[in-house]
């Protein structure tokens, strides 16, 4: 038997040093400046495919980040060069950065530039790279990651000083879902964003997405301190892959948006849940109501369950929140229809071996789950996950811990 594989995170003079050496290989040293930036990937720990319902959500960073080493250009060239995509270089002028015409890697890049340069800054070129120890593909955002990281050095190039305070840093993660969405592609509702560089050690971030809040309103840290309560929260990437653009999330979220006109509200945030029945009964008439039904039924009682969670959270009961999350997970699976058989083994396989609570998280598909587990009972359920993947024939699962972490910076 082998044994569990852990997916370390780097510190900050190995993440910092990678990029650099990279750099040096890739655009030699001209004398300009380079400089070094990183932002973390996330978990959240529960409010799921809310944030594109006007919804909840608690999102913490991950001790795993994207770095990026970059120089400004007096032109508006940008290129680009990736540890995980050796010795190609990827190139565009800004001026050619639009929706719809800039494919690859590289739009997460130049969409953040594109973005800034939409809000009304001025944005030069430059030449970049990035090296990342957030797993890719495994539902921890490893796109926001990389888009926040070269925000905020495009930040500090461009002189703009937004990342020095929560309200830039919030208009930095406006400008960085406008690159995901409108220049990657990818529909997502902005909470790995607002994670990424609104997130504070220690704390967990409650996410308000309700539109027209100032951003002191939309984002609240929690302190989560999950030593003081002997408390672990464990990530297990499954390896099954997930990827945001394949359609699936666009349709959960055009599902959300139909039930929220046939209802009669801005957003399924507006459907309280004692009045959950009453709406769920004006969605009979609908081709496919039983669809919207279990969408709606997911989306309301998610907020609520995640509201519980930030309230217990905030009253030190942290060790309570785990019929939460196991809650939480069964909404996603049965019916929001998210999970994948590997995260449902995983949250079956976890609380058998006494964690408090498990759940998926992230947009599903695939991906990764979480477990809050007692820090002594860590090698037990990290030994039983492992095992079962092995007795059910799947590739081994990569554990990761997840002590609450810096944003970009
Ligand atoms: C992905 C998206 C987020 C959010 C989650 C589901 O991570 O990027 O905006 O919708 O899925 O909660």
């Amino acid at each position: 038997m082998t044994s569990p594989e852990w997916l370390e995170s780097w510190t900050a003079d190995d993440g910092g040093a990678r990029v650099r050496t990279l750099f040096a290989a890739s655009f030699g040293d001209d004398g300009g400046e380079v400089g070094t930036w990183s932002a973390p990937g996330r978990v959240n720990l529960i409010g799921e495919h809310t944030d594109y319902n006007a919804g909840l959500a608690l999102p913490v960073a991950l001790p795993h980040r994207t770095w990026v080493a970059l120089r400004p250009r007096t032109d508006d060239v940008v290129r680009l060069a990736s540890a995980q995509a050796p010795g190609q270089t990827w190139e565009t002028r800004l001026a050619d950065v639009a929706p719809g015409a800039t494919t690859g890697w590289g739009a997460y890049v130049a969409g953040v530039a594109w973005a800034l340069r939409e809000a009304g800054h001025d944005v030069p070129g430059f030449d970049a790279v990035v090296d990342s120890c957030v797993p890719f593909g495994a539902g921890l955002s490893s796109s926001a990651a990389l888009e926040c990281a070269v925000a905020v050095a495009l930040d500090a190039v461009a002189g703009l000083g937004l990342a020095d305070d929560d309200a830039g840093r919030a208009a930095l993660a406006g400008a960085c879902v406008r690159a995901e969405n409108e220049i990657a592609g990818a529909p997502t509702g902005g909470m790995d964003q607002a994670a990424s560089l609104r997130c504070t050690a220690g704390h967990a971030l409650l996410l308000d997405c309700r539109p027209g809040l100032t951003p002191l309103e939309s984002a609240t840290p929690v302190p989560f301190d999950l030593t003081a309560a002997g408390l672990t929260l464990l990530v297990v990437d499954t390896r099954a892959e997930h990827a945001l653009v394949d359609g699936q999330y666009a349709r959960r979220r055009a599902s959300c948006e139909r039930a929220a006109e046939v209802l009669g509200v801005a957003s399924l945030r507006d459907v309280a849940p004692e009045d959950l029945d009453d709406a769920l009964a004006r969605l009979d008439a609908e081709p496919d109501a039983e669809v919207l039904r279990a969408r709606v039924r997911h989306v309301v009682s998610e907020i609520d369950r995640t509201a519980r969670f930030a309230d217990l959270v905030r009253r030190g009961r942290i060790t309570e929140v785990g019929p939460l999350m196991n809650d939480s997970h069964a909404s996603l699976r049965d019916d929001y229809e998210v999970s994948a058989r590997e995260l449902d083994l995983v949250v079956d396989t976890a609380l058998a071996a006494g964690a408090l609570g498990a759940r998926m998280t992230g947009g599903g598909f695939g991906g990764s789950a979480i477990a809050l587990v007692r820090s002594a009972d860590v090698d037990g359920v990290v030994a039983a996950v492992d095992g079962a993947f092995t007795e059910a024939g799947l590739t081994a699962p990569g554990f990761l811990l997840a002590p609450p972490s810096e944003p970009a910076r």
